[in-house]
């Protein structure tokens, strides 16, 4: 029985190593997800049999995984695209509580045996970070989930010296657990910083903004994987520690990625409160009335028909429209018509990593046809048409010409180098950063008013109707 445990946790660790791998590439995402879910179910089928080494049963793990089955397949079946950051800052809260479970049974298991004290160092620190970085995990995802979902006002709520007291008790709580190390039966450190852990997550999240909650969720995403590593340290499970250094190591290296695409550092997202007064608010700065100029569906049939390179431009709205499969039979129309076609996806389109290309791997567009910000913006002056869908602040050209603007220096697809650019919105309304765009009131821009979708289809339609 012992032989067939270790190889079951052995296929899972190597399933999640590979399935990581996978999922960095579009083409190969959806191998890397079964494989990953291959290894979780060779994972529970490991995990129920040491239960059942200790237990002689198989009751306690049957019913967490139909407990499990039956809150998570629902959930997965309903939740929406565009709810996709709220789910997984849900499963980071999960996540965060299960390594605090995991850490406190331990401790209480070692109480009621009075082994505590004989507990080491290492072993100590280890349950105490298990319940430290979980605390915080899972209260700072239960408000990022909030805020997200909007039951939390998105505005940063700052308290005076806010970063100072948050910086102190996270000093004290250090403090705690190395007190605590040394003394692992003294059971009431461990339940202040429990409390206070649980506190944390909520002082830390609080004063971020909406706009980056996805930073934070993948943030919280590490903070889950570094708390299950260290509950793996705490039981000796060699697979928790494999997969929580993954999920730790990952949910940085994303974190990161995020906050280079927009140009600020990590520090600036969590301290700096951004959003909390909102800079440009009415008019990009300049203050002077300027007229949008529009355009039909009709008048955009003949511009996209005349044209011989086109790149379809997709943010939030696309989203939000679900305008994916819309656009996709825009472009195959367009390419039948000899034209060049291509998406251009810019890295924090949308309101989680990858949210564009997913949707439109969804709608079955060639991963040939995506190009990135940096392959599309040398060539941009070379495209005849720029299709704006639903993206705002990844195409403002304030972040590139406005030192004033609240996102100067964030990278943007420059679609205001095209020919002509066409932006599908339903009105001149900001987007995320709560900005103007002075893209819509440039001389080659044109509005085109109304849903994406819709807008989308009925362009379409003119195409059937030639
Ligand atoms: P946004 O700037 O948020 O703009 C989306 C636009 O979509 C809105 O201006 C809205 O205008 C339009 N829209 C909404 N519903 C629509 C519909 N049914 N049909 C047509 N248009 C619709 O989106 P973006 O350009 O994708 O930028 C993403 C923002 O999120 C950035 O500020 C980025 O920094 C932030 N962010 C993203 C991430 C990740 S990981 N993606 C992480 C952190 C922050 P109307 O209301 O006028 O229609």
């Amino acid at each position: 029985m012992d032989s067939i445990r270790i190889l079951l946790l052995l296929i899972a660790a190597a399933c999640f190593i590979l399935g990581l791998k996978l999922l960095g590439k579009p083409e190969t995402a959806r191998k890397g997800n079964m494989i990953s879910a291959m290894g979780m179910l060779a994972a529970v089928l490991g995990t129920s049999l040491i239960v059942w080494e200790h237990h002689g049963s198989f009751w306690p793990m049957s019913i967490a995984i139909l407990a499990g089955a039956a809150i998570g397949i629902p959930t997965a079946k309903r939740v929406k695209m565009t709810a996709m950051p709220e789910m997984v800052a849900l499963f980071n809260g999960f996540g965060g509580i299960a390594s605090l479970l995991v850490g406190w049974s331990q401790l209480h298991l070692f109480m009621v045996q009075e082994k505590a004290a004989s507990l080491l160092f290492f072993a100590g620190i280890s349950i105490f970070l298990a319940m430290l970085i979980g605390g915080i995990t899972f209260t700072g995802s239960l408000v990022a989930f909030g805020k997200l979902a909007g039951h939390i006002p998105t505005k940063p709520i700052i308290l005076p010296h806010q970063n100072l007291i948050n910086g102190a008790v996270l000093l004290l709580v250090l403090v705690g657990a190395v007190v605590f190390g040394f003394y692992p039966d003294q059971y009431w450190i461990f339940l202040i910083a429990a409390v206070i852990s649980l506190g944390m997550g909520i002082t830390a999240v609080i004063p971020i903004g909406g706009a980056d909650m996805p930073v934070v969720i993948s943030l919280l995403n590490s903070y889950s994987g570094l708390a299950a590593c260290a509950a793996g340290l705490a039981i000796q499970n060699t697979l928790l520690i494999i997969t929580g250094a993954l999920v730790g190591a990952s949910g940085i290296i994303l974190t990161n990625i995020m906050c280079k695409a927009m140009n600020r550092s990590l520090a600036n997202v969590l301290f700096s409160g951004f959003g909390a007064s909102s800079p440009n608010a009415a008019g990009g700065g300049s203050g002077e009335k300027r007229e949008a100029k529009s355009k039909t569906p009709e008048d955009v049939y003949y511009l996209l028909e005349a044209a011989n390179s086109v790149v379809f431009i997709p943010g939030y709205g696309m989203a939000v429209a679900q305008a994916q499969h819309a656009v996709r039979e825009l472009a195959d129309i367009l390419m039948e018509n000899g034209t060049d076609v291509k998406f251009a996806i810019h890295p924090v389109a949308g309101r989680m990593p990858g949210h564009m290309n997913v949707l439109l791997a969804e709608a079955n567009v060639d991963y040939d046809q995506l190009v990135t910000m940096d392959d599309i913006n040398p060539i941009m002056d070379t495209m005849d048409v720029a299709v704006v869908i639903g993206a705002n602040d990844v195409v403002n050209p304030s972040a590139r010409d406005d030192p004033n603007s609240s996102i100067y220096g964030m990278p943007i697809i420059e679609a205001d180098r095209a020919r002509t650019v066409l932006i599908l919105k339903r009105s001149l309304g900001s987007g995320f950063a709560g900005i103007e765009n002075p893209l819509f009131y440039a001389d080659n821009g044109y509005m085109v008013f109304g849903d994406a979708k819709k807008t989308l289809e009925a362009i379409v339609s003119e195409f059937k109707e030639d």
